[in-house]
């Protein structure tokens, strides 16, 4: 297939491009910048230049491609307001993306977060959380799954707190950030809140098994560790930053403090059996250890 990709230069897109041209398939990514642009010819992908923003662009792109996997996003959880218009633009994003592909039978991949259940683990057929400062994502992608009556193969990846690739990314990734500015690796409430991870590496994999298998309207997991407690994730960071660990205030987190305090372990026992997806990278306490002072 040839493939359009938003997103295709970061932690997990980069992963997934590698992983689509490894197995046969074409991709044109989105690029925002030069310096994007370069990084997706250099790995042997066709630059598309625009932002998220561009909406004809989005269309362009998918206009040309045999399919769709949507991964940009701003990531600017510095205030409420901040999240909200990267929320706000990849809402529109979605939007354009999908009025192209309706009646193709393409696939579009799109992505979200594992939904947290008060009192168990959640599972694929739970569903997504609607609500608090990320809610607005959870509500475009049940649109983008709502295109399965109007001819659209769309299929959703939803990823634990933390993907990871070399101690870096997802929640870990900021609670390692924060460590090394305030010079305590913090945690917030008493720090036995569990959540789920995988490494990026396995889960690009899932975003090309979605791509090619996954039937319109359905949703997968792409969890390897069910659930770490955020103490021992900032035990790790802690001890490798050489900082004192601590419980500190939500605020601590701005707009993301909320989220960060609840436990939210997630399962993919049913990706596994219906996808044939097997994780078998490190686990996230393992990958912490490649953080450096
Ligand atoms: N990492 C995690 O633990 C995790 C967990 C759950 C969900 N997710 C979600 O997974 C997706 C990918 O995450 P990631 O960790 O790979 O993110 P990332 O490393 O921050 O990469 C973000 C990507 O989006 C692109 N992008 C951002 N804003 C854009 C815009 N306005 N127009 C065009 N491109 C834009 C970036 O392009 P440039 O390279 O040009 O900046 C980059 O390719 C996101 O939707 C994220 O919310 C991630």
């Amino acid at each position: 297939m040839n493939v359009f990709v938003t997103g295709g230069t970061g932690l997990i897109g980069s992963a997934v491009v590698t992983e689509l041209l490894s197995h046969g398939h074409t991709v044109l990514a989105l690029a925002r910048s030069d310096t994007s642009a370069q990084a997706i010819s250099a790995v042997g992908s066709e630059p598309l230049r625009g932002s998220l923003a561009d909406l004809d662009v989005l269309r362009a792109g998918a206009s040309r491609a045999d399919g769709v996997i949507h991964l940009a996003f701003a990531n600017d959880f510095s205030s409420a307001d901040a999240l909200a218009h990267a929320v706000a633009e990849e809402s529109a994003a979605l939007a354009s993306l999908g009025d192209e592909l309706v009646g193709s039978d393409r696939p579009f991949v799109a992505v979200a977060g594992t939904p947290p259940i008060p009192g168990r683990i959640s599972t694929e057929s739970d569903p997504l959380s609607t609500v608090g400062p990320v809610g607005g994502r959870g509500r475009s992608v049940m649109g983008v799954l709502a295109l399965a009556s109007h001819r659209v193969r769309s299929t959703v990846v939803r990823l634990p707190r933390t993907v990871h690739n070399r101690g870096h990314g997802g929640f870990a990734g900021m609670l390692t950030r924060i460590a090394r500015r305030s010079r305590v690796s913090g945690y917030p409430g008493d720090g036995s809140q569990r959540w789920p991870a995988v490494h990026a590496l396995d889960a690009a994999i899932l975003f090309r098994l979605a791509l090619e298998q996954a039937s319109a309207g359905t949703s997968w997991h792409a969890v390897a560790d069910e659930g770490d407690a955020v103490r021992d994730i900032a035990t790790v960071i802690g001890r490798r930053l050489g900082v004192p660990i601590a419980a500190v205030p939500q605020e601590t987190f701005g707009p993301l403090g909320a989220v960060f305090a609840i436990d939210q372990p997630s399962s993919s026992t049913h990706t596994r059996q219906a996808l044939g997806w097997q994780p078998t990278k490190p686990s996230l306490l393992d990958d912490l250890e490649n953080i450096q002072p």
